[in-house]
């Protein structure tokens, strides 16, 4: 095998990776590379590659980059690795992490893969990327594109994008084409457009996306000295995210580099949960949920164009798919700003959401050591924050209104 291969996940053809593609040529399923181990280990072997700083191109030897190619890089990758012991205590939890991916340079995890998926574009020769996007996707594709010198034309679900991501797509200089329908019908019109309009696809179902993407698994074991948790709850959305996880960890494994896997449990919006629906009704196939709704505008999709791969993902690990209300979301993401400083947007906070849930209902052995993963900063949707928030308490300029505010806390 060659050291990376581009493959069919379900008849193993294999494509050529010089050319843009996003699904199987022979029978439409999704696209995945593939690492060769044996020769991935003699690229590792040296060991020069453990002194480099944590981030996402510490792994160069394990993306389909090429050696001389220019990477288009932001510091994208090495987000911290949080120790939650308040949030822990309050689960009864003894060891519980989070790992804060809102601190990638555009405030998501979107950007460890689109480093990757803006210097295969440019490897490919391509001038003009796109995406469908419930926001932060547009933000990072619209920053790098930026980077990279190339055009970038988004499309967003009219007025079901959080503030914050509309105004950097909009600042970082892409197209915005704001679609009267949700994130499925965006998708599917940028699937169908972006060959005979000469766009490169840069959306999750881009094999290259979830490479750079998998790198936030390696550095979990990294960051917990050389070993996997037990457990990684993840929220899915278009189900990109908690596969490349599961293939990071599949891959360290393999490696050598940590002797375990985590369970992965990926968790969804009650009102668009049909990735969630398949594990507890027991469902072969997916079935799309035509009118998703969510607080959590960014896995407010009803049709995950990868449920395959997340599928997979969650079984083969042995975890699961678990659903949670928006009040069990927004309960969350408040337990995690009071508690430990860390201001995530509400899909953010579905993983602890989703643990909270298994925790209360006695599925969840207390001693494990488990990570959650917190995928956007919470800056990114200041209308939720503020609209679940107390209000600022209007004084007048003097000492003693602000005693008579004190004095009641
Ligand atoms: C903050 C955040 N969390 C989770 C997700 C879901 O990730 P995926 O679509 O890869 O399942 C997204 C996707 O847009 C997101 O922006
Ligand atoms: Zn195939």
């Amino acid at each position: 095998m060659a050291p990376f291969e581009m493959m069919c996940i379900e008849c193993g053809k294999v494509h050529d990776m010089t050319r843009p593609a996003y699904a199987c040529s022979s029978c439409g399923n999704l696209l995945e590379v593939s690492v060769d181990i044996p020769s991935a280990q003699e690229r590792l072997s040296d060991g020069e590659w453990r002194g480099r700083p944590l981030s996402v191109w510490k792994y160069r030897e394990l993306l389909p980059v090429g050696p001389g190619t220019k990477v288009f890089s932001r510091n994208e990758g090495g987000t911290p690795l949080l120790k939650c012991d308040r949030l822990g205590k309050h689960l009864h939890l003894k060891d519980l992490w989070v790992k804060f991916d809102g601190m990638n340079p555009t405030g998501s995890f979107k950007d460890r893969g689109m480093t990757v998926g803006i210097t295969t574009a440019k490897e490919l020769g391509m001038t003009m990327v796109t995406c469908a996007s419930t926001g932060n996707t547009s933000a990072s594709l619209a920053a790098y594109a930026g980077l990279a010198g190339l055009k970038c034309v988004v499309l967003i679900p009219e007025g079901k994008v959080a503030l914050g991501k509309l105004a950097q797509a909009m600042m970082h200089g892409a197209k915005v084409v704001s679609v009267k329908g949700n994130f499925d019908q965006a998708l599917d019109m940028v699937m169908r457009a972006s060959d005979s309009l000469g766009m490169y696809v840069l959306n999750s179902v881009n094999p290259f996306r979830v490479e750079g993407q998998k790198t936030a698994a390696y550095e979990v074991c990294d960051q917990l000295g050389g070993a996997a948790p037990d457990m990684l709850y993840i929220p899915v959305g278009n189900g990109g995210n908690s596969a490349a996880y599961w293939k990071g960890f599949r891959e360290y494994e393999s490696l050598g580099l940590a002797d375990s896997h985590p369970k992965i449990m990926g968790v969804q919006a009650a009102g668009a949960a049909p990735v969630a629906a398949m594990f507890s009704d027991g469902l072969d196939t997916l079935v799309p949920v035509a009118k998703p709704d969510t607080v959590a505008t960014a896995i407010r999709i009803g049709n995950p164009a990868n449920w395959k791969k997340t599928v997979r993902a969650l079984r083969d690990s042995g975890g699961s798919c678990l659903t949670v209300t928006d009040d069990e979301i927004l309960r969350a993401q408040r337990l995690m700003a009071e508690l430990e400083g860390i201001f995530a947007e509400p899909a953010g906070a579905a993983a602890v959401a989703g643990l909270a849930k298994d925790i209360e209902s006695g599925t969840v052995d207390r001693s494990s050591r488990i990570v959650c993963v917190s995928t956007g900063h919470g800056l990114k949707d200041p209308d939720v924050a503020v609209a679940n928030s107390e209000k600022p308490v209007a004084v007048e300029a003097s000492v003693d209104a602000l005693r008579k505010i004190v004095e009641g806390l």
